[in-house]
């Protein structure tokens, strides 16, 4: 991994860097309590709004993507207590997802590091199957068969559990830190008519897909996803400076500022929400992104970038070459045939030279 997925625009964008020195000179700070807003933060809102899935109709900024999915979860839950369902709160995720390290978001997160020591997951957090083929079918298990099996899976969880409870289903388009995981075709498909099914919400998590990492502007477009919740960072401001944000439909919107109406405030926000500084600089990433045709760019290379990916199949160390668009890993494996991995990832925390190779730094944060 050589990087955290974020600096879209390389590390050299001088119109980045002028776009924070015009904003610093105009206002540099002022928050967004109250009903107060700033010039920068407005015309973010509005851009973003004109570029994401329809269904999505306002806008809360934040300054990382664990805030951004924690703004989700709480949203999700205020959304249930509008609606006068306050058992459905449970929230499913996927094994091998990554959404952040805040209490909410690690919990989240399906990945044993995150939990481990930390007294996670909460109790309002599930994990269902990781859509991959290649790590979860059973022998001689189509792709097909194997997507059937794990929607399923995800249909008997939800029954047992009671579909009063269950309030969201979070993914990544394509799982991210937790190994790039393309899902099978149809696999989005019958979950969202799982999620429609049982009246679950739909939280879209593009902090990596988000920009046109996959061919498109999001994931959702690639993978036909109708999100009722969608969250982005990293790319929004090619990560120069700390921006991120959570869409949310019209109906959730509205839901929630009617039961809070009442009571004068909603009482969620931080300090550096929609911080004018970094508002400007995601702008200004926005019109870098249109001007130079990024996303078309994008589907222009990522057929090539693929196609070299693909042939590093035949390697006898690589079980198996993913990716979507801009996005790609390598499954190294010690034996091709069984799918059998090296067990580097146990030694990693002491260093690991399994191989034959350099001692390894431990990883602390993705296994
Ligand atoms: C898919 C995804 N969601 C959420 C996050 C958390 O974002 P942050 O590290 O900005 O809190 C990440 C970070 O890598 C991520 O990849």
């Amino acid at each position: 991994m050589s990087g955290l997925w974020s600096v879209s625009l390389g590390f050299s964008e001088p119109r980045l860097a002028m776009a924070a020195a015009r904003q610093f000179e105009r206002l540099p700070y002022y928050h967004l309590f109250n009903s107060r807003s700033t010039q920068p933060a407005i015309e973010l809102a509005t851009r973003l709004l004109e570029i994401a899935p329809s269904k999505l109709g306002k806008v809360l900024f934040a300054n990382s993507g664990s805030e951004a999915n924690d703004a989700a979860v709480k949203l999700v839950w205020s959304y249930n207590n509008a609606k006068g369902r306050p058992r459905k709160k449970k929230i499913i995720s996927r094994m091998r997802a990554y959404h952040g390290v805040t209490i909410a978001t690690a919990s989240l997160t399906g990945l044993p590091a995150n939990h481990a020591n930390f007294d996670l997951p909460i109790d309002r957090v599930l994990h269902t199957d990781c859509p991959s083929h290649y790590h979860g079918a059973l022998d001689g298990e189509t792709e097909e068969a194997f997507t059937r099996r794990i929607v399923d899976n995800l249909e008997q969880m939800i029954l047992r559990e009671g579909p009063d409870t269950i309030a969201a289903f979070i993914a990544e388009p394509i799982n991210g830190a937790g190994g790039v995981i393309v899902p099978p075709a149809n696999y989005f498909a019958q979950i969202q008519a799982l999620l429609a099914k049982y009246d679950i919400l739909f939280i879209v998590d593009e902090i990596i897909c988000g920009f046109g990492r996959t061919g498109n502007m999001f994931g959702s477009q690639t993978f036909d996803l109708r999100p009722d919740i969608m969250t982005v960072a990293k790319a929004l401001s090619s990560s120069y400076l700390p921006i991120s944000a959570t869409l949310v439909s019209s109906e959730i919107y509205e839901a929630v500022v009617e039961q809070t109406s009442g009571k004068g405030v909603f009482a969620h926000g931080v300090t550096y929400s929609g911080h004018p500084v970094c508002a400007a600089v995601a702008l200004e990433t926005l019109n870098i992104y249109q001007e130079r045709g990024i996303v078309e760019e994008v589907r222009k290379v990522a057929p090539q970038f693929q196609e070299r990916l693909h042939a590093l199949e035949s390697h006898p160390l690589v079980g198996q070459a993913r990716g979507r668009g801009l996005i790609g890993a390598l499954e190294i494996a010690r034996d091709k045939a069984r799918k059998e991995p090296f067990q580097c990832a146990r030694r990693h925390r002491k260093g690991c030279s399994d191989g034959g190779g350099r001692a390894r730094r431990p990883s602390s944060r993705y296994p």
